[in-house]
């Protein structure tokens, strides 16, 4: 008798805007593909390594130092080397599922799309950091701003990091961004409504996932 076909590992990510719910629903999605037998390793970013979230300290926090764009996206792209080289690729070269809260294409909407960086420029940093490795699948969180920043308020009560507390301009030219990459690159990304219960969301995901790249 043959082994059982043995299924490679899939990189999921979850994007969107603050208060989406892209941590509970990366959360659910893990739970759902353990249930299915799958290792999955949970991670986000900026962070998932030491090194990468020893630099996340120094991005988000509202009293170090004020970084201009470049640097920033400099940052981004280090903390993202970090990650794909020490976490992301040793696990899916072992057969793991990664579910990775936050990736690439927010450096492309927020210092591209929030802050004036090129896309090609961070694509540039993205090839030179992180060999350019995508996701299999990018599941994309809408939710109107107003549900938002309510869904923000109940999370962070009033407290917000130095990126999440940029105005309400810069969060509309982020969400944009994030729009138009969904429609340049519909292989890419799935698009879920994000608003409802988390399980009325997680379905949504397991199905828009399912006929995507099947679970
Ligand atoms: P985090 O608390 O993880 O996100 P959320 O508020 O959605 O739960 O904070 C990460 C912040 O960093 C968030 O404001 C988005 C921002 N960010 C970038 O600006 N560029 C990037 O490449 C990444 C990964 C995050």
């Amino acid at each position: 008798m043959s082994a059982p076909a043995t299924r490679p590992g899939r990189f999921i990510a979850f994007e969107g805007g603050e208060g989406a719910g892209k941590s509970t629903q990366a959360r659910l999605l893990a739970e759902a593909l353990r249930v299915r037998g799958l290792e999955v390793v949970t991670t986000r970013e900026p962070g998932g390594t030491p090194g990468a979230e020893a630099i996340r300290t120094l991005l988000l926090s509202t009293e170090g130092a004020d970084w201009g764009t470049r640097a920033e996206a400099l940052l981004f792209a280090a903390a993202r080397a970090d990650h794909v080289e020490r976490l992301i690729l040793p696990a899916l070269a072992r057969g793991a599922w990664v579910v990775c809260d936050r990736y690439l294409d927010s450096s492309r909407a927020y210092q591209g799309g929030g802050s004036g960086l090129s896309d090609a420029d961070i694509r540039t940093l993205h090839t030179i950091g992180s060999e350019g490795l995508l996701p299999d699948m990018t599941v994309l969180l809408t939710l109107d701003p107003v549900q938002a920043t309510a869904r923000l308020a109940l999370r962070d009560q009033g407290a917000s990091d130095r990126i999440g507390g940029r105005s309400a301009e810069y969060h509309a030219r982020v969400a944009a961004a994030f729009a138009s990459f969904a429609s340049a690159e519909p292989g890419r990304f799935v698009v879920i409504d994000a608003a409802g219960e988390p399980s009325q969301v997680h379905a949504r995901i397991i199905a828009a996932l399912d006929s995507a790249i099947g679970l």
